[in-house]
């Protein structure tokens, strides 16, 4: 059988000269000859229009799988090609960014380095994006969905970051040619927040799904819910005041109402939902509220939590433990949350969780989200506690079979959940 990470199959002689030439050298880790070809912009990130190999893939792949240190080599070249505006998260016809062939081929300084540039690389478009908001104050779009869109939306453009990282050192060209690949596209799965509102969902047994079938709510998650609500409540001490933001197939707030709180308080904004909740089946309806040891102790507010935190606030409401787990918003939505919201909700020693999905469709996504969001959760003075479990992958392999049928897109593809427990710092 051919060797598919091999020279010949990832650079064949087919393969522009001007491609080749950097490819090459990036491979035989020859960073004498590597440097000058990287002075023009775009360069560093040329990628060869079959197989797609970038000089990151070539520089890593050209590494055997080892559990050893990654050779000095190839690191120096490594570093040199994210100084020259090397793209990141750019994928190979193999459907592997440059560090997922590290991971494969267990190069975990390598690996490392990735994971570094993709941090680098997503706080400096943030960066980007706040100077664009300051100029046309319209578009407000971040990186990644916790829950339904796609971590392919995290991919950058190829005139992105790079520009500004290498402006003294290069050469500006007006155009790339260098980049004629064109990537394996996943399922799309593009979810606005308020077409999901309007749209109509069916619960069935074990998930709940919008129109289009994408996955709101499944119940594999329901480990996961339970070790948050651990985390959240230890010991799960009664009497506690709780705050979930959506109730989806209601199993965290489930579990919340059997630790018997003092205050259980709900925010769902779907009317699909809050017609479920006052359905026959649901225990959560008008009996529950009228339930509550005191007035409004126990309720589900109707809205949109955007809507509905600005009147808790108001009322001086305040919790224990506080659970955001929403569908089709941006990530840009959960950080609002808690840089402007969280700290007149939460008591001094309460608790935060979230549904962390963020990126978890590739794991070196899911690794540089987790270091994005704890260096917000730092700015909004909260520490974050990441607390890892096995997720039980029976069942949850394959798009569209097993958990998957009848669901549009395979949102979760990994072995370990990152749970984060937030606390305000000391
Ligand atoms: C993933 S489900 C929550 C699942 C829940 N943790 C459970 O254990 O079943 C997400 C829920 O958030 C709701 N939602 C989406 N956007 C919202 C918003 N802006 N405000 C409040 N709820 C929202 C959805 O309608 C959905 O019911």
């Amino acid at each position: 059988m051919a060797d598919t990470d091999s020279i010949d199959t990832r650079i064949p002689d087919s393969c522009p000269a001007s491609i080749s030439e950097i490819l090459k050298h990036a491979w035989h880790h020859n960073l004498p000859s590597l440097k000058p070809l990287l002075n023009v912009l775009g360069r560093a990130s040329v990628q060869e229009p079959t197989t797609g190999e970038t000089p990151l893939h070539a520089a890593i792949r050209a590494c055997k799988a080892s559990d050893e240190k990654s050779p000095v080599t190839a690191k120096d070249v490594v570093e040199e090609l994210f100084m020259s505006g090397a793209i990141w998260n750019d994928v190979d016809n193999n459907n592997e960014t440059p560090g997922c062939v590290a991971a494969r081929l267990k190069q975990k300084d390598l690996y490392e380095m990735c994971v570094a540039a993709g941090v680098r690389a997503e706080l400096l478009f943030e960066i980007l994006e706040g100077y664009e908001a300051l100029s046309s104050a319209d578009e407000d779009e971040e990186f990644v969905d916790i829950r339904g869109n796609g971590d392919e939306n995290a991919e950058q453009d190829d005139d992105e970051v790079p520009e500004l990282v290498n402006i003294q050192e290069t050469e500006i060209v007006d155009e790339n040619p260098d980049r004629a690949f064109t990537a394996p596209k996943p399922v799309a799965a593009t979810i606005d927040s308020e077409d999901y509102l309007r749209s109509n969902l069916t619960y069935s047994d074990g998930k709940l799904v919008d129109a289009e079938k994408n996955g709101v709510m499944m119940a594999w998650e329901t480990s996961i819910m339970r070790a948050s609500v651990d985390a959240l409540l230890p010991c799960l001490t009664s009497g506690r005041r709780i705050l979930n933001i959506g109730f989806g197939m209601g199993i965290i707030d489930q579990m919340f109402r059997d630790t018997e709180p003092a205050k259980h308080h709900i925010i769902e904004a779907h009317p699909e939902v809050l017609a479920y909740i006052n359905g026959p089946g649901c225990k959560f309806g008008k009996d529950w509220e009228a339930s509550s040891p005191s007035e409004g102790a126990y309720k589900v507010y109707g809205g949109k939590w955007q809507d509905v935190v600005p009147k808790l606030l108001e009322a001086g409401e305040m919790y224990d433990a506080i659970y955001f787990d929403t569908f089709g918003e941006d990530y840009s939505q959960l950080r609002m949350f808690f840089t402007d919201y969280l700290l007149g909700l939460l008591e001094e020693d309460g608790r935060f969780g979230f549904f962390n999905g963020l990126g978890a469709d590739r794991q070196i996504c899911y690794d540089v989200y987790t270091k994005v969001v704890e260096m917000h959760l730092s700015d909004a003075g909260m520490d974050v506690e990441w607390l890892e479990m096995q997720v039980d992958m029976q069942g949850l392999e394959a798009e569209g079979k097993g958990e998957w049928q009848g669901v549009k897109r395979r949102y979760w593809t990994l072995d370990k959940y990152r749970m984060p427990v937030a606390t305000f710092m000391g």
